[in-house]
């Protein structure tokens, strides 16, 4: 007997109306089904999500800065629930902090420890210094490893503050890492699902045609110069992160860094304020470059890192400029350092390098509006912290960075 046999005469010993009958109740309990794991699953992404939010608000609570409200993404709201194995509490985000053993990146690793979140620092110490972050061993909240950003590299995280890029022109020169180490760090980011935020700078500007600087300009940069592999590095990792987040979803969040000061600073990196302070202090006469009427801004560190912070928590993507819209020249600048170490302090001219933008100032409305931001710290009562930090260093008064904190 052949099997299309069997279910022929099976089918046949079955009356009509009972087969109905029970093809539709296997259709009502699967449909039962569906909707209660529907539910199961609804219920857990939620809790998780929510678990998450109350954290971050508790901790934003802590460091001073004002809740804001967030509606999860999409990419959130699909991938908190599936991130963390159910039963098990996050107790703070998870962050890393490339550059953390730098001079920003050290200050903010201590405003994210302060406010309860677990950090991993990813550093080569090209600039930085394990000094920086020493006060910090031992907290098992934090981590630091020994990495260029140039190569790939896999953490599971929640933020990354990608800071790891030589800053100032002695050291960009001869380590451009730019365009490489984004790209890695942004990988890392749509890997793992984590928000990204760019420290970008206000050399995307070049010697800017627009004064102050809105972050609509798109600036007058030399390409081919001494200086483009960081300008140019800069303005290509932003356009990375723009790609990145338009065409896979990440969170991105994009700083316009302005000259910003304070301890912890490389003593001899060739930028201007650490140079006039090292050199007051040492005795030596202060280093101006051209005729010293190109202007800058200066921002203190405690007042970046706030910025940074609430631009990472708010939903702005930006750029947003980050700067002190206070413009000095720079023999205005060095009567201040005068004044703060040494009347006699002397001052010494020196051919311009090249291109040295004229001026520089930003415009930071944007900041004030949608991040309720704004610097805190004038020039002539950041520096003397910036001075007691350089003195304890320069002249072996030495003790751990911890006494650095602003
Ligand atoms: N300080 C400013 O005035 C200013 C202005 C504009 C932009 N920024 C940006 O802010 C960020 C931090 O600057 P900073 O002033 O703290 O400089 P910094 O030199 O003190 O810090 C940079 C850190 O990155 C690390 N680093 C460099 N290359 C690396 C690599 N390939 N892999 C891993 N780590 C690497 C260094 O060791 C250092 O710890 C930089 O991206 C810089 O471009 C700073």
């Amino acid at each position: 007997m052949g099997l299309s046999e069997l279910i022929h005469r099976g089918q046949k010993s079955q009356p009509k109306p009972l087969r109905y009958l029970l093809q539709q109740q296997r259709l009502v309990f699967l449909l039962i089904g569906i909707s209660i794991s529907t539910l199961i699953f609804s219920i857990s992404s939620y809790s998780s999500y929510s678990s998450n939010q109350s954290i971050s608000s508790t901790t934003m609570y802590n460091s001073k800065i004002p809740t804001i409200s967030r509606e999860p993404s999409l990419a959130h709201r699909v991938n908190l629930g599936g991130k963390v194995p159910l039963g098990l509490k996050r107790k703070g985000l998870r962050i890393v902090v490339t550059g953390g053993a730098g001079f920003v990146g050290s200050h903010l690793v201590d405003r994210l420890i302060e406010r309860g979140d677990s950090v991993i620092v990813v550093d080569n110490f090209f600039t930085g210094n394990k000094e920086n972050v020493m006060h910090h061993f031992g907290n098992p909240r934090f981590e630091l490893i020994r990495h260029d950003v140039v190569e790939p590299l896999l953490l599971e995280v929640d933020q990354i503050y990608h800071l790891a890029c030589p800053a100032s022109p002695v050291h960009y020169k001869y380590n451009p890492t730019n365009v490489v180490g984004t790209l890695n760090m942004l990988g890392l980011a749509k890997r793992v699902n984590a928000r990204f935020l760019l420290t970008s700078t206000s050399e995307v500007y070049g010697d800017p045609l627009e004064h102050p600087q809105k972050e609509t300009y798109w600036g007058n940069v030399n390409p081919i110069g001494v200086r483009s592999c960081y300008d140019e590095g800069k303005r290509v990792a932003e356009t990375l992160a723009m790609d990145y987040h338009r065409g896979a979803g990440v969170e991105v969040r994009i700083a316009r860094i302005f000259n910003t000061y304070g301890p912890r600073m490389c003593i001899d990196d060739g930028r201007v304020v650490s140079n006039f302070v090292a050199q007051a202090l040492r005795k030596e006469p202060m280093t101006v470059y051209g005729d010293g009427k190109q202007t800058r801004s200066f921002q203190f560190v405690s007042d970046l890192v706030e910025g940074l912070m609430r631009l990472m928590e708010g939903e702005h993507v930006g750029p947003f400029n980050l700067g002190n819209p206070g413009e000095f020249t720079m023999l205005e600048l060095a009567e201040v350092v005068q004044q703060t170490i040494d009347p006699n302090a002397k001052i010494e001219f020196r051919p311009n390098t090249e291109d040295d933008p004229h001026k520089r100032k930003p415009d930071i409305s944007k900041a004030k509006e949608f991040l309720g931001w704004e610097p805190k710290v004038a020039l002539r009562k950041g520096l003397p912290m910036m001075v007691q930090d350089f003195r304890q260093r320069i002249f072996g008064d030495h003790k751990d960075a911890s006494s650095s904190t602003v």
